[in-house]
């Protein structure tokens, strides 16, 4: 089939890549010349395991093109909108800009096609009422095109981005009702062929639904994470190990274990903005109260950066003035180049701000960060990070941190201090090699 994938970010261009891996063609259309141009050269933008394999193989069979021109998506008898949704500067709320762009975009090329109904299909994480909204548009913008809107959330982890989109969990269409909505969900079927034939659940559901669908996915991820770093709180002041507690009460399998990883918290390009968009919109529709428990997930995930600060300033005596500091981690989460809202980065510039002398390493995301914070100083080699340092805060938990030899580096520091971020260190093997332990909700 033809499709189009308009915006080709980290959803949009592994999107594309793998519709065109199962056979489709596809045109994946960016406003980012840039981007453009090292997609259809086969250098992923970002990092991403086994996207660049992908991509490549993808190319080689022809079905897969790049481009900024917007009339491009004129072949197409499905349309893909992966377009970016980060929060306002000005408030909580999503920013819609790119989506109202793309879809104005669109709509003004939407046309009848050869092949069947066309078929707008939203995957962007958006404000529930968008998608009515954008239904609406696309009927009066493009009456005579025949087109329908489906919601089509996406749950893609970065990290795992092509393993979520070629076989997640669940699909989710949100459905305009009637004939159109059924029309329109049929073609998508045809899209989703492979995935469906190998038994991935599929749900029909209306378009409020499809689009809370998501944001209540992740918030209810966020809560978890922010539940336990509540109870790393309580443990810290009562000496439990909420490491072993998680486990214990994981074993319940109405709680389960995963997302259950005390830490400094969650940040990345979903959680953070999602739920505060999601408390957002609750607010304009009168019932923020049912909310406000989000509110709480923020400040909780908030308050452990603050904590690894804090526990920064006690290793070296209560004043980071002057002390050298050695961050191993500045993405939000390993095996990804991606650092907005990086827990990592909060800690770095909280430490840097209290005069201390922070060295920021990581395997993947230095581009981004001396790009984005100049006034940090970044080294590629973490064991040149770690040469000289008062105190090693741990912070992104990558493989490579993760396997250090505690007797190994322990050479190279000023003073054995580690703070681990990730409670992904062994706490008996590091003390055993001199050094003074800290994680986070753990004696
Ligand atoms: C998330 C959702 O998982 C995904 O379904 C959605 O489509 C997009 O948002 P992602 O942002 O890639 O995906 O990262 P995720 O793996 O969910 O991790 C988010 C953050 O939570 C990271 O900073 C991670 O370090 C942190 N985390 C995760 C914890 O602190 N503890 C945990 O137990 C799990």
């Amino acid at each position: 089939m033809r499709l189009s994938v308009i915006g080709c970010g980290y959803l949009g261009a592994v999107h594309a890549a793998c519709m065109a891996d199962l056979g489709h063609e596809v045109v994946g259309v960016d406003v980012d010349a840039a981007k453009v141009d090292l997609l259809a050269a086969g250098t992923p933008p970002f990092h991403e395991p086994g996207f660049a394999d992908l991509l490549e193989r993808a190319l080689a069979t022809g079905r897969l093109t790049f481009t900024t021109d917007p009339d491009a998506v004129a072949s197409a008898q499905v349309h893909f909108v992966c377009v970016g949704t980060p929060q306002r500067e000005d408030s909580y709320a999503a920013d819609l800009r790119y989506v109202d762009d793309a879809v104005d975009a669109l709509v003004a090329r939407l046309a009848p096609h050869p092949d069947g109904p066309v078929v707008v299909v939203g995957k962007s994480t958006v404000p529930v009422g968008t998608a009515e909204r954008i239904a609406a548009r696309i009927a009066r913008a493009a009456p005579d095109a025949g087109a329908t809107l489906v919601w089509n959330p996406e749950f893609l982890r970065e990290g795992f981005a092509i393993q979520d989109t070629v076989s997640p969990d669940r699909i989710v269409y949100g459905l305009p009702p009637g004939p159109d909505g059924e029309r329109a969900a049929e073609v998508l079927d045809a899209v989703y062929a492979d995935l469906l034939a190998r038994g991935v659940p599929r749900l029909r559901t209306d378009y409020a639904t499809s689009q809370l669908v998501k944001v209540a996915a992740n918030s209810f991820l966020a809560t978890k994470i922010s539940f336990i770093n509540a109870m790393a709180e309580l443990c810290e002041a009562t000496g439990a190990d909420v490491t072993e507690l998680a486990e214990a009460i994981g074993y319940d399998d109405r709680i389960g274990r995963k997302f259950l990883r005390a830490g400094v918290g969650f940040g990345g390009g979903c959680l953070p903005k999602d739920i505060r968009a999601f408390m957002a919109r609750a607010g304009e529709l009168g019932v923020d109260q049912a909310l406000t428990f989000l509110r709480e997930v923020d400040a909780i995930n908030l308050r452990r950066r603050e904590h690894v600060v804090e526990l920064a300033a006690a290793a070296c005596g209560g004043s980071l003035s002057g002390a050298r500091v050695a961050v191993l981690g500045a993405a939000f989460k390993p095996d990804s180049d991606d650092i907005r809202d990086s827990p990592a980065l909060a800690v770095a510039e909280g430490v840097a701000g209290r005069g201390g002398q922070v060295v920021v390493t990581d395997p993947a995301a230095l581009e981004n960060v001396r790009r984005t914070r100049p006034h940090l100083r970044t080294e590629p080699d973490v064991r040149a990070a770690l040469a000289g340092a008062d105190v090693v805060l741990l912070l992104t938990e990558w493989r490579e941190y993760v396997g250090l030899d505690p007797a190994e580096v322990g050479e190279l520091v000023a003073r054995r201090q580690v703070v681990d971020g990730r409670n992904v260190l062994d706490p008996a093997r590091w003390r055993a090699a001199g050094w003074t332990y800290r994680g986070l909700g753990r004696p």
